[in-house]
C-alpha cells in the first residue's frame, strides 16, 4: 500500500496539504485542522466551497448524460449559453466555445485570432502581442505570450518570441510623469510596438483589463483601455481579454471591461465560471469574428472534453447562485471593505508598497526600500515564507508575482466569505507578514 506523500506531489520532496473537505471559506485538513481559504483556491471558487446544489446538478447530468463529443450539443450547454448571453456577455460576444480551462481557451483565442485573418486572405496578419507582466496560461503558446519569468524556466529553448508592451503599473511609473498621464503612457509604449512590428502583421493584442496575481491586482489608468480599444480598431488588430481570473464577478463587476464601458473582440474565461466546482473555460467571439472563418470552412477544433455536460451544468447552477444571491454586488461592497482593511493593516508597514485591488481581487506588494521600491533579494523567498507562514496559523493567501517583481501576496476568497472571516484573516495575514520579514531582515 502507497502512502500518501508517495502519491503526491509530481516533484519529489515538494510540501504539499491533504485537504479532507471543504464548506463555505474553509478547508479541513485530514488531521482535522482548519484553514481559512483566502484565496479561493487559485482565484477561482466564488460562490463557496460545499454547495450541495451544484453538485446535484452535477450527479443528475452525469447520471442522464456521460458525455458527447463536442461538437453536439446538449441541453446543459444550451442553458448555459442561454444564461450567459440573457446575463453576463458583453453586447454582441454571443458565439461560445468551452474548453476545459483558462490556458486552453486562451490557446484557442490565439488561434481563433489568427484563423480570422488567415480566413479573410490576410495570413501576414498573424502576430499576437502581449504585455511583460502577464500570466495567460501553461501550454507552451500561452507560457510564449506571456510575461512570467519564473513559469518559463527551463522552457526558453521551446518557447516562441511575442512582442511585448509594458504592462501598466502606476506604483512604478516613471516619477516624473503626472498620474493623469500615465494612460496615455503606456498607451503610447504599446502604440510604438505596433508600429515597430508593422500593424499589417499584426493579429492581435492579448492583455488581462486587471492583472492577476503575476501583478498583483493591477489596475491600468482609466483612460488606457480606451485608448488601446482605439488602437486595435484603427489598424484592424483584434483585442483579446484574459477575464480568466477577473471575470464572472471577482473585481465587482460580471467582467473587468465594463470599468471602461467597452468589450473586446474575443473574451476568455475560466476559473468562476463554474467556481471551481468543474474544471471549464469559456471563449466568446461575436459574429463578426468568426463569420469569415465559416464562410471559408475552417473549424475551431475541439477539446475532447469541451463543454462537457456535467461542467455546463456545475457552471449553469454557479451561475444561478451569483444572480440569485447578488454576489456580484457582494463581491463589489465586501471587496471596499477588505481593500480598507487591509489598508488600515499595512499601509504604515515599512515593508509595504502598496495595498491595492478591486472587488474581491486584491493584493499587497512588499519591498526592501519603500522609498526606492527595491525588493528583497529573490533568495530571501519573502513571499512563500509568508504564505506558509500565514498557512501554519490556518490562512491560505495566494502566492503573486512574476519572479522579476516578486515580493506580492494575493487575496481572492469566495463571495460569501464573512466580514468577521476576512478580518480575522487580515489579522492573521498581518502577523505572518511580521515574523517573515523579521526572519530575514
Ligand atoms: C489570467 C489567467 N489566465 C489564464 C490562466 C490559466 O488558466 P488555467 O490554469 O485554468 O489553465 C490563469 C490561471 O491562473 C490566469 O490567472
Amino acid at each position: 500500500m502507497s502512502s500518501a506523500e508517495d502519491l503526491w506531489p509530481f516533484l519529489p520532496g515538494r510540501p504539499t496539504l491533504r485537504i479532507v473537505s471543504a464548506s463555505g471559506a474553509t478547508l479541513t485538513t485530514d488531521d482535522d485542522r482548519k484553514i481559512l481559504d483566502l484565496a479561493g483556491g487559485a482565484i477561482a471558487v466564488n460562490v463557496g466551497h460545499g454547495r450541495a446544489e451544484v453538485a446535484e446538478a452535477m450527479a443528475a447530468e452525469a447520471e442522464r448524460l456521460t458525455y458527447v463529443v463536442p461538437p453536439w450539443s446538449t441541453p446543459s450547454r444550451e442553458r448555459l449559453v442561454a444564461r450567459l448571453r440573457q446575463d453576463w456577455l458583453p453586447d454582441g460576444l454571443e458565439r461560445a466555445y468551452f474548453a476545459s480551462g483558462g490556458s486552453e481557451a486562451n490557446e484557442s483565442a490565439l488561434k481563433v485570432a489568427v484563423q480570422h485573418f488567415a480566413a479573410r486572405g490576410l495570413p501576414q496578419k498573424c502576430k499576437i502581442i502581449g504585455r511583460e507582466l502577464s500570466y495567460h496560461g501553461t501550454t507552451i503558446a500561452t507560457t510564449s505570450l506571456g510575461g512570467h519569468a519564473a513559469r518559463r524556466i527551463g522552457l526558453e529553448s521551446v518557447l516562441q518570441d511575442h512582442p511585448r508592451a509594458p504592462t501598466p503599473y502606476p506604483l512604478r511609473a516613471p516619477r516624473e510623469l503626472p498620474p493623469d498621464a500615465l494612460g496615455r503612457y503606456y498607451a503610447e509604449a504599446l502604440e510604438a510596438v505596433i508600429d515597430a512590428e508593422g500593424p499589417e502583421t499584426v493579429a492581435a493584442v492579448m492583455a488581462e483589463p486587471i492583472v492577476g496575481s503575476s501583478g498583483g491586482a493591477l489596475i491600468p489608468p482609466t483612460d488606457y483601455w480606451p485608448r488601446i480599444r482605439a488602437l486595435c480598431d484603427h489598424h484592424d488588430i483584434l483585442l483579446i481579454f484574459d477575464e480568466v481570473m477577473t471575470g464572472f464577478g471577482r473585481v465587482g463587476r460580471r467582467f473587468a471591461c465594463e470599468f471602461w464601458g467597452l468589450a473586446p473582440d474575443l473574451l476568455v474565461a475560466g476559473k468562476g465560471l463554474a467556481g471551481g466546482y468543474a474544471p471549464i473555460g469559456g471563449l466568446f467571439a461575436s459574429k463578426r469574428v468568426l463569420d469569415p472563418i465559416a464562410e471559408t470552412g475552417g473549424e475551431v477544433m475541439f477539446h475532447t472534453f469541451g463543454a462537457h455536460p456535467a461542467a455546463c451544468a456545475a457552471a449553469d447552477r454557479v451561475l444561478d447562485i451569483l444572480t440569485r444571491e447578488k454576489l456580484v454586488q457582494r463581491a463589489e461592497t465586501l471587496g471596499a471593505k477588505l481593500a480598507g482593511w487591509l489598508e488600515d493593516a499595512f499601509d504604515d508597514h515599512p515593508h509595504v508598497a502598496q495595498t491595492r485591488g478591486c472587488g474581491l481581487l486584491q493584493a499587497i506588494e512588499f519591498v526592501a526600500d519603500r522609498d526606492t521600491l527595491a525588493p528583497f533579494p529573490e533568495a530571501a523567498g519573502l513571499t512563500r515564507r509568508i504564505i506558509s507562514t500565514a498557512l501554519e496559523r490556518g490562512v491560505y493567501c495566494y502566492p503573486g508575482g512574476t519572479g522579476a517583481i516578486r515580493d506580492i501576496v494575493c487575496l481572492g476568497p469566495p463571495f460569501i466569505i464573512t466580514e468577521t472571516e476576512l478580518q480575522r484573516g487580515v489579522a492573521i495575514l498581518r502577523e505572518a507578514v511580521d515574523i517573515a520579514i523579521a526572519q530575514i531582515d
